[in-house]
């Protein structure tokens, strides 16, 4: 196993702080896996897997082994008249190989166009957007068990998704995902509930959209709210949406009649808390090196950051001021490290 000492973590993600890790390494292949985990063992060192570093904040130098995820491969594991199961290498970037699925015309996954990252990082917060999470597709995960040294297949209940969730999420850093297989659909059903992708359709002036145009629909919507991680670093969202219980929102709703929250079952609601930032003044606010969105209140912005520590305190301070006026304890949606 290559590894290299003392390596700069900015390149590898898109808050781009200049954390150290104390080694690095890239991983091609399963074995690779195996091995680095073996050495982290025999070294006694802590590992972190990064796949694009869409979705991390380093807020110190990372004491171990950062290994690299770049198992990559689109491979066709069936087709029927009405469905193809696919085997996708961990590293293979996200948009594009939804891109491959659309262009292929094989649905499912087109409303999660140009979310940043890797398709090995998607089951762990089971991404989601615009109506449709990662799991309604995926069949099977395959992944190094750390803790058994063995090699697993998971299906997709064993995955127990959840919003913004799970099992990945929650046995943190047990598993190491290496392919994902995923059941895309030859006759797709397409999903356009959402306000915003039937205003941008309307816009478009597209009457019967298609995976195609669903797609460059959902990319021009995000392209418009939220930032291009080239220019300003961010992490997409970076708090979940608080869910709340039918009570608690009557309660807050009497306070504050314009609160924005979504049914999601009969006594639960998701609070946008994207909302809930706007309503403590944070939108579009700078502080130092860190800003919040000026377009979407859910996103935190480096203007050129070098430690992920001011990140992590901007978010303290936004965590605190929702805490007071709402009573609402936000929980962070990226990963901090
Ligand atoms: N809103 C505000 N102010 C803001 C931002 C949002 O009032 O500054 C309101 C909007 O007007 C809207 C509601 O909040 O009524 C929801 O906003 P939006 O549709 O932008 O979605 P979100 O809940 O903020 C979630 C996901 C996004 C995903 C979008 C679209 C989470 C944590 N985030 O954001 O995912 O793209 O829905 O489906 O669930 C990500 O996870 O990185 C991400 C970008």
């Amino acid at each position: 196993m290559h590894t290299e000492h003392n390596i700069s973590l900015q390149p590898f993600h898109f808050f781009a702080s200049e954390e150290l890790a104390s080694y690095f390494t890239v991983l091609h292949k399963n074995e690779d896996v195996s091995d680095a985990i073996e050495w982290c063992h025999q070294q006694n060192l802590p590992f972190l897997i990064l796949g694009s570093g869409s979705n991390v904040v380093f807020t110190k130098n990372f004491p171990g082994l950062v290994a690299k995820m770049e198992i990559n491969g689109i491979k066709k594991l069936n087709e029927s008249a009405t469905e193809v199961i696919l085997e996708v290498g961990a590293g293979e970037n996200w948009h594009h190989f939804v891109s491959y699925c659309v262009q292929k015309g094989w649905g499912g996954l087109e409303n999660l166009s140009l979310i940043p990252g890797t398709v090995g990082a998607s089951p762990i917060q089971n991404i989601g957007a615009y109506g449709v999470e990662v799991q309604e597709c995926i069949q099977q995960v395959t992944a190094f068990d750390t803790t058994t040294q063995q090699w697993i297949q998971l299906s997709n209940k064993e995955c127990n998704f959840g919003y913004r969730t799970s099992l990945f999420k929650v046995a943190v850093k047990r598993y190491i995902i290496t392919h994902v297989q995923f059941v895309l659909q030859k006759q797709p059903q397409l999903k356009m509930d959402y306000g915003a992708i039937r205003d941008m359709l309307h816009e478009k002036g597209i009457k019967h959209p298609n995976l195609e145009s669903l797609s460059q629909a959902i990319i021009q919507i995000r392209t418009q709210k939220l930032p291009d991680p080239k220019i300003l670093g961010n992490a997409g969202s970076f708090f979940k949406n608080p869910i709340v219980s039918k009570t608690q929102l009557e309660q807050l709703q009497q306070q504050f009649p314009n609160i924005i929250a979504y049914p999601i079952s009969d006594d639960s609601y998701k609070i946008a808390a994207g909302w809930l930032i706007e309503a403590c003044g944070w939108k579009g606010m700078k502080k130092g090196n860190v800003g919040c969105y000026e377009k979407q209140a859910l996103v935190i912005v480096s203007y050129g950051i070098r430690s992920g520590r001011e990140v992590y305190e901007f978010s303290e301070e936004i965590i605190h001021s929702v805490a007071q006026k709402f009573k609402i304890q936000l929980e962070r949606e990226v990963n901090i490290y």
